[in-house]
């Protein structure tokens, strides 16, 4: 009686732990990981959808609490531009903790190459001369 009992218990485990083993290779399936969002790893949409359009303008579109960034890849390097994204500014919350690491990767590259002369502020074209466009 107890030795059946014991090939009932054996029997048990063997098909717990082969049950857990499918368990496992089905978590670590492809699918697995959507269940969480993804990193917003394309920089455009990035930057509207962590907010920063909220309060600043690239190219005429977003807010205007912060500074326009149309240009922001001229005025700040790299480190400055993914230092102000995490710590914040005066006037500008920190987000580091909120946002992935990869898609803060993917604001700063994007920013960086926001390299346009002047922010596309609507302006009476400046004289033919070109003093003006030199200004900046
Ligand atoms: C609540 C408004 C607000 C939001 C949201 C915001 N910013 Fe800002 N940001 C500011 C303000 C105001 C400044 C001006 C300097 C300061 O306050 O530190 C600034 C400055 C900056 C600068 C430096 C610009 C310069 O010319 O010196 C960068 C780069 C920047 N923000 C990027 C971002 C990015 C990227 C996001 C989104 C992840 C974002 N900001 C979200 C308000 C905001």
């Amino acid at each position: 009686m107890s030795k059946l009992r014991a090939w009932w218990f054996g029997f048990g485990l063997i098909v717990l732990s082969v049950g857990a083993l499918a368990a496992r290779t089905q978590q670590s399936a492809p699918e697995a990981p959507a269940v969480k969002a993804a990193p917003i790893t394309d920089g455009p949409t990035a930057f509207r959808e962590s907010g920063c359009v909220q309060c600043h303008q690239i190219r005429g579109v977003g807010g205007h609490k912060g500074p326009d960034l149309s240009g922001v890849g001229r005025r700040l390097k790299k480190d400055a531009i993914q230092r102000q994204i995490m710590h914040g500014g005066a006037e500008m919350p920190a987000f580091g903790d909120a946002l992935p690491s990869e898609q803060i990767a993917a604001l700063v590259k994007y920013l960086s190459h926001c390299r346009a002369k002047q922010p596309r502020v609507q302006k009476p074209a400046p004289a033919a001369d070109g003093a003006l466009a030199s200004a900046d």
